[in-house]
């Protein structure tokens, strides 16, 4: 208990300067990034949530595109279910775009249990920041690496190349996220 009333306390010291910050003075791309991954990575649901502008948009295979609540709400889901999936998030690098100074990549691995079925998956993250806070994120990563671990060996290898597979998946992402939604209101 002592350990971790001190780790939060040490999070929430790192990331209340981002967390802190008004609109005028916005913090860099790869900041907002990096404090977002770190939250994340520390399981510290109202820091990460503190760096998303309320109309924050996610969008990656599994869930093509939810935005406000929805999308703050996967993230709670799945922080809040952290000890029964043992996720782990490994934030590797975080870069600046060439092209976009409002846009960070974030290079990070969630390695957890679905259903059971051990899941390595390295993300590579797509991060745009307005006024210093997170307003979309847009993940890709191999969708069939990610359903051939997830649904196990035996189903895996026959119904990850599937298209149906993906479309499946996204019908059940979504219905769980509500399912979720509905008896854990905020
Ligand atoms: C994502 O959803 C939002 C809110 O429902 C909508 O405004 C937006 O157009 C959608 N974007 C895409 C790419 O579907
Ligand atoms: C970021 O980390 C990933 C995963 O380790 C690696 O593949 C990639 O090359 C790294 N990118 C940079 C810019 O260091
Ligand atoms: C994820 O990256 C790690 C380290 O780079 C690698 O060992 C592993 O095979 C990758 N997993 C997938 C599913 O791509």
């Amino acid at each position: 208990m002592q350990f971790l009333a001190f780790a939060s306390l040490f999070s929430l010291a790192l990331a209340s300067p981002l967390a802190g910050r008004d609109a005028s003075t916005s913090a860099s791309a790869v900041d907002v990034a990096t404090a977002f991954v770190t939250a994340y990575s520390n399981m510290d649901y109202p820091t990460l949530a503190a760096l998303t502008t309320p109309d924050f948009t996610f969008q990656d295979a599994a869930y093509p595109n939810i935005t406000g609540e929805t999308a703050r709400g996967m993230y709670r889901w799945f922080i809040h279910d952290k000890a029964k999936t043992k996720m782990i998030v490994t934030l590797h690098n975080v870069t600046a775009s060439p092209t976009d100074p409002n846009v960070a990549i974030a290079s990070f691995t969630d390695d957890y249990y679905f259903n059971g079925n051990h899941v390595l998956n390295n993300i590579t993250s797509t991060m745009t920041v307005s006024n210093g806070l997170l307003a979309l994120e847009q993940d890709s990563y191999s969708f069939s690496a990610w359903a051939e671990q997830a649904l196990g060996p035996l189903v895996g290898p026959l119904a990850a190349p599937l298209d149906v597979t993906k479309t499946l998946i996204q019908m059940t992402a979504k219905i769980e996220l509500d399912t979720f939604m509905l008896f854990n209101p905020e």
